[in-house]
């Protein structure tokens, strides 16, 4: 992207399936969201859509024809080759696929992803007969293994009436997709090849089969850092409570509930040899105490009075710290007074590398918000001063946190 502007250049490659009416609410999406656009339609695309409507909504004439004179004198196949940021072919044919996967070059947009530097991705979307042929699945194969990036088609009811995989994403989780590809691109990897666990959000400790104890925390801080980590090359792995939050994009989360529930699939995770944990983030807002048992049936409201028996709950952070000493770990503290002397004393007693306070005393920050403000803390061996990070989106501060984490993370 060395171009003078600063939007982002997208060729969209549309080819002939009944899923290429999608690609005109995709087109829209992508201009909505400040791409530059142009559009290549092979024959078969303007079977099930014009020209017309692609042009209308991203305000470029489409491009159609390999050999054109007219064309050539302009954006000719070599300049929109040159032009383009990224490639998305959504919907991609069985046939389109076939043809790009033994070089072929006998059409404008074959021609074109045989030209271009950047990078490519395919929607494949077609009957599910035909997505789990043989020769199919071999060309998706090869493609990928030239460098293009698949975004698999969704299960689901068909157009022909079949039931099955062949589906074209929703215009949305096409966007997510050429979103997460573009970040990879233009933010630095400082994380690629790390595996990041991340808890989050609150836990709910039951009291019968209909009541719990919870509290207020929404998970926001967790899921901004687990988008960040991803968006920094990391392997994201997100412990979530309960919360009311969307999955990240090629986020794995796996949720939880209670405190012991939350500490065994850490645990799980931290003791996996094939995917190894390098960072552990412990965001959630762990209940302090559980009830000793929860009550089996509903408890009726009989008594005057009544008093739950509590204990203490395990301390998730200190616990897979104290069991995995090569694992980078990152922990979160509120505080209302002596943030510093708190901070280290939990640095020491949890055996953390870096550790992030918030001031719970403000109103405008922490839990529920959207914004945050905190010092973070580095263990002794780093001989490294607190780092302020003041007022900012969740999103920018995990952010922060993790360039202070990249930094620091062998
Ligand atoms: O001791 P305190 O609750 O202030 O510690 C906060 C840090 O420890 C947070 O990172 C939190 O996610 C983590 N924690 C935990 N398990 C607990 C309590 C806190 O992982 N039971």
């Amino acid at each position: 992207m060395t171009h003078q502007s600063t939007k982002v250049r997208i060729i969209l490659g549309i080819t002939g399936g009944i899923a290429a009416y999608k690609a005109a609410f995709f087109a829209r999406l992508l201009i909505k969201a400040d791409f530059e656009v142009r559009v290549i339609m092979t024959q078969g695309a303007q079977a099930f859509i014009t020209p017309l409507t692609l042009q209308a909504l991203t305000g470029n004439k489409v491009h159609t024809e390999l050999l054109d004179a007219e064309a050539e004198l302009g954006m000719g196949h070599i300049e929109l080759a040159k032009w383009a940021d990224f490639i998305i072919i959504a919907p991609a044919s069985a046939n389109t696929l076939a043809r790009l996967a033994s070089g072929c070059a006998d059409d404008l947009l074959t021609t074109v992803c045989l030209a271009t530097t950047a990078p490519i991705l395919f929607a494949p979307a077609m009957n599910q007969q035909m997505w789990a042929n043989k020769a199919v699945q071999a060309n998706v194969q090869r493609l990928q293994s030239y460098g293009y990036h698949l975004i698999a088609p969704n299960s689901g009811e068909q157009a022909c009436g079949d039931v099955g995989a062949g589906r074209l994403p929703e215009p949305d989780e096409l966007l997510a997709h050429i979103e997460y590809h573009i970040k990879r691109h233009t933010i630095p990897q400082t994380l690629a090849g790390k595996h990041v666990v991340i808890t989050a959000g609150a836990t709910l400790e039951a009291i019968d089969p209909v009541r719990y104890l919870s509290n207020h925390s929404t998970g926001k801080m967790g899921f901004a850092l687990a988008r960040a980590c991803r968006d920094a090359g990391a392997t994201v792995t997100l412990i979530a409570g309960h919360v009311y939050l969307n999955t990240p994009f090629a986020v794995n989360r796996i949720d939880v509930s209670s405190a012991n529930n939350m500490l065994e699939v850490a645990e799980t995770l931290t003791s996996d040899p094939q995917l190894p944990v390098d960072i552990f983030i412990a965001t959630a807002a762990v209940a302090d105490y559980r009830t000793r048992e929860a009550a089996p049936q509903k408890i009726k409201k009989i008594q005057e009075q009544m008093t739950l028996d509590l204990v203490k709950n395990p301390d998730i952070l200190a616990t897979i710290s104290a069991d995995n000493p090569d694992i980078f770990m990152v922990g979160f503290a509120a505080e209302t007074q002596d943030v510093e002397k708190y901070a280290h004393g939990k640095l020491v007693a949890k055996k953390l590398d870096i550790i992030a306070c918030n001031d719970v005393s403000r109103s405008d920050i922490g839990f529920a918000s959207d914004d945050n403000a905190m010092t973070v803390f580095f263990a002794d061996h780093y001989q490294h001063q607190p780092v302020p990070l003041s007022k900012a989106s969740k999103d920018k501060i995990a952010e922060q946190l993790v360039a202070l984490i990249a930094q620091h993370v062998s």
